[in-house]
């Protein structure tokens, strides 16, 4: 028996798992249909049809279902099954038993649907008999045993990655670990590849959605791309979410394509699909829901001009908390509706933006490739901890926070102070070039506050 599949079921024996049967599910994912596989959707899609993906978990099954009725209704290209957080962070026990309080009290008890206690055999039912395909919207740091129960139930696109599902969500879970337990869960989405159409994954570019420079979020989505290209995964998404500005926004989506595939070839990885995913803006939204709406439609029309191949939506619900199952799938209908109706978009460039981040880009992926470790993970995990790659507003531990971000008069986010990031010289200066750094600190610091709550 091979390590892998030895590690597998170590695994898979744990006691919240109703009997793994490796072959069965084999069976099922080899001959699964075609349609719940999001890589075949991507492959097959018109070239300008954005796929719509809206987030969504509760967690009894009867209301998880009714959840994916309304989104059948409001025409939805891809289902979101969002995990609660007891099973993110693998607490089986309290995830059971607040289930089977939410059954028995008709109240939702967790913020998402607790997959491992309803087990596979349960949740393939629903996602067979809706026949979409399904994206799996977790957190987890160690996501073995979510990652096999979800394939084994028809889920064939996993979100996440060790430094995007961390840095931005725990504060002393260990990265190296995270790493580890990523690698697994890459080798297994590579290994169920090979069965049928490829199993997608995506990293999670918003990381914490506060004032990251777009140099920083493509350098950890192209990071988190090669780490699983490397273990054999065959169809990739990367994203990032809405920045605030516009321009600054097509130049990322621009820069973030361009250079997954060139960073993708260097690795012998050409052969590998690699998707573009656009999040609707991720920080503090407004109170006000008609506002709300507002900048929901911008982001669609953002997420066109960018070339996205999938954009993640927003309800008018999100400063409030989990949204209704009606206010979710209205956002779906309304992004349709915008896609359908943006058409004879103009192309737009700035050459000179797009030429100063990929020099950064690449400035900051030769230093992590220059760090004397011997594999790619441990470099990464190296350039996180002496702040090579430094991500804003990060709660963890590890992370070095000395970099200083501010948005300029057009609402860019421009780095006016790099710490360890090796941002050249040249980029540096046109960077602070942008602002007004002669305000005092008191000033600064007021802007950035300001900043954070752009929208609401
Ligand atoms: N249902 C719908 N949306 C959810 N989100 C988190 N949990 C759920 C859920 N159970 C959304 C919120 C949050 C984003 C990261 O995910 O909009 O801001």
């Amino acid at each position: 028996m091979s390590l892998l599949q030895e590690e597998r079921e170590i695994i898979l024996s744990n006691e919240y798992v109703d009997s793994f049967d490796f072959a069965e599910v084999t069976e099922f994912v080899r001959n699964a249909s075609k349609e719940l596989f999001i890589s075949h959707h991507f492959k097959n899609k018109a070239k300008d049809k954005m796929l719509v993906q809206p987030r969504g978990g509760f967690p009894t099954y009867e209301k998880q279902f009714a959840l994916y009725e309304f989104f059948e209704q409001a025409n939805v290209d891809v289902l979101p099954l969002t995990i609660d957080s007891n099973t993110r962070l693998n607490d089986y026990a309290t995830a059971a038993k607040m289930l089977r309080l939410s059954e028995e009290n008709d109240m939702d008890m967790l913020n998402g649907y607790p997959l491992i206690s309803h087990g596979y055999r349960t949740t393939r039912n629903m996602i067979t008999h809706f026949n979409k395909p399904v994206s799996l919207r977790h957190g987890t740091p160690d996501a073995g045993l979510l990652i096999e129960t979800a394939i084994a139930s028809g889920i064939f696109e996993i979100e996440g990655g060790p430094i995007t599902y961390l840095l931005p969500y725990s504060k002393n879970f260990p990265l190296d670990k995270a790493f580890l337990y990523w690698k697994y869960v890459e080798r297994v989405c590579a290994n169920y590849s090979e069965l049928n159409e490829p199993i997608n994954r995506e990293s999670f570019g918003p990381l914490t959605a506060t004032m990251v420079p777009p140099s920083i979020t493509i350098v950890i989505q192209l990071l988190e791309m090669m780490l699983s290209l490397e273990e054999g995964v065959k169809s990739f998404s990367v994203s990032f979410a809405q920045q605030g500005s516009m321009l600054q926004d097509i130049v990322t989506g621009q820069v973030l394509r361009k250079l997954a595939k060139h960073y993708a070839e260097q690795i012998d990885c050409g052969d590998a699909a690699i998707h573009l995913v656009y999040h609707q803006w991720m920080g503090a939204f407004p109170t006000n829901k008609d506002y709300a709406e507002q900048l929901i439609n911008q982001a669609t029309i953002i997420a066109r001009m960018s070339g996205a191949d999938k954009i993640i939506t927003k309800t008018r619900e999100e400063a409030a908390g989990i949204p209704t199952k009606e206010a979710n799938a209205k956002t779906v209908a309304n992004t349709q509706y915008t896609l359908r109706i943006l058409n004879g978009l103009p192309e737009v460039r700035d050459e000179e933006e797009e030429e100063i981040l990929t020099a950064e880009v690449m400035a900051i992926m030769e230093a992590v490739f220059n760090d004397p470790a011997d594999t790619l993970w441990r470099k990464v995990f190296n350039s996180i901890k002496n702040g090579i790659i430094d991500v804003p507003f990060s709660p963890h531990i590890i992370s070095f926070n000395e970099m200083i971000t501010v948005r300029d008069a057009n609402k860019n986010i421009r780095i006016i102070k790099r710490g360890n990031v090796p941002i050249p010289d040249r980029c540096y200066d046109y960077e602070r070039s942008q602002c007004d750094l002669s305000k005092d600190t008191t000033d600064i610091v007021n802007d950035i506050v300001h900043d954070i709550g752009i929208m609401q």
